[in-house]
């Protein structure tokens, strides 16, 4: 892998898979800081509007107005990944709806991308920026420039720092407060390999306490925050409630296993040699152990992401379907083989793989809320 991969898959988190094959073999061994830069740029999604997904935000209104009303400090929320804005300027306006004053919201943004914090910073927004229906009281929150430009009130961009910065390394952020209320951390996730996605979360994590909420996009409610984490009461919010700070420990090691004297492989050693970038050995791992546990669908997921990861694409996808066809409610398989069938120019396919995603998300997400409540939600 030359410098400049490297730097997207550790510095950054990025998950290669993602990007178009052409990208890659145009990529170059080294390069400046400058020109890294103008290259991330052209390679970020930068996909976002006011009142993503809408429900997050409703669930917030509805939280802030029964728990935060009668608050003597501010509201602290994270947004990271923030991109052009449209997210923590949304987060401002959910929680005023609320009753909240302005005075009493404080939203840190962080983004890696120059280009679009100067975008958020300028708080101009056109038709692309307001795709949700029924935004309530745009005029109390936007001043008409022109027909179709807009720029957020002063009382709202108060309420909003952006900071440049790199979610996998938000320890080093000093900007950053101690604590926050909630975070959102939506649509960055899903482009980052395994090991990523853990460094992201327990960065995250320290900056939370027991009861903090966690907002993740639809397709990102992902095993990583089972064991610390528990859902919302509140469909299609994508919205969990913070628990425990097991996850929040310092980063150990990654235990990478040794062979010697071993009998039994087990899933989380597969996972570890994963982590490493040691997919040959990973990928012997999952064969034993997909010879001891043919119906476990987690074995079978790791197996097809992990020949993803090595370009065995005709195998990784036939694991992936055993994955969907053992637990047919995995939004991991899912994702991961609509990834894979994007990549592969499958376009169809994976849009119907999106779409049941999106579904067996919201499915899973009122399930386990209802268990919680005892079937109430
Ligand atoms: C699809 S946007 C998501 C924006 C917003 N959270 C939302 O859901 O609408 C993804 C953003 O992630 C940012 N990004 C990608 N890798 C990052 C990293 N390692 N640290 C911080 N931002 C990153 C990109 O610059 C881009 O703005």
């Amino acid at each position: 892998m030359n410098n400049t991969l490297q730097y997207l898959v550790r510095c950054l988190g990025w998950d290669l898979r993602h990007l178009p094959e052409r990208d890659l073999a145009a990529m170059p061994d080294t390069v400046d800081d400058a020109t890294l830069q103008g290259l991330l740029e052209s390679l970020i999604v930068p996909e976002t509007w006011f009142m993503r997904d809408r429900e997050p935000f409703e669930f917030l209104t509805s939280y802030a107005r029964r728990n935060w009303l009668k608050r003597a400090e501010p509201c602290r929320m994270l947004s990271v990944p923030c991109a052009s804005g449209e997210e923590p300027y949304s987060i401002v306006m959910a929680l005023m709806e609320a009753g909240l004053p302005a005075g009493m919201i404080q939203v840190d943004a962080v983004d890696i991308s120059c280009r679009l914090l100067a975008a958020a910073r300028t708080a101009i927004y056109t038709g692309r920026s307001f795709r949700e229906p029924g935004q309530a009281r745009h005029a109390d929150y936007f001043q008409p420039l022109a027909p179709d430009r807009r720029q957020v009130r002063p009382a709202l961009r108060a309420a909003v720092r952006f900071i440049r910065g790199n979610a996998m390394a938000l320890d080093e952020c000093d900007e950053l407060a101690p604590r926050y209320d909630a975070v959102f951390c939506r649509n960055l996730l899903i482009y980052q390999h395994h090991a990523a996605r853990r460094q992201v979360w327990r960065q995250l994590a320290r900056r939370l306490d027991k009861g903090a909420l966690v907002f993740v996009g639809h397709a990102e409610m992902l095993s990583l925050f089972a064991s610390s984490c528990r859902p919302v009461p509140h469909r299609g919010a994508f919205a969990y409630y913070y628990q425990s700070s097991e996850d929040a420990a310092p980063a150990p090691p990654t235990p990478v296993p040794s062979s010697a004297g071993r009998t039994e492989p087990t899933l989380a050693e597969a996972r570890a040699l994963a982590d490493a970038g040691r997919l040959d050995e990973a990928a012997v791992m999952c064969r034993k152990l997909v010879e001891r546990h043919p119906l476990d669908a987690a074995v079978r997921l790791l197996q097809g992401i992990v020949l993803a990861a090595a370009g065995q694409m005709d195998a990784a996808e036939y694991c992936l379907e055993r994955a969907l066809y053992l637990d047919a409610q995995s939004t991991e398989a899912l994702l991961h083989l609509a990834l894979l069938k994007e990549k592969r120019g499958d376009g169809v396919g994976a849009g119907l793989l999106r779409q049941r995603l999106r579904r067996t998300a919201g499915d899973n997400c009122r399930q386990t809320a209802g268990d919680l409540t005892g079937g109430a939600a």
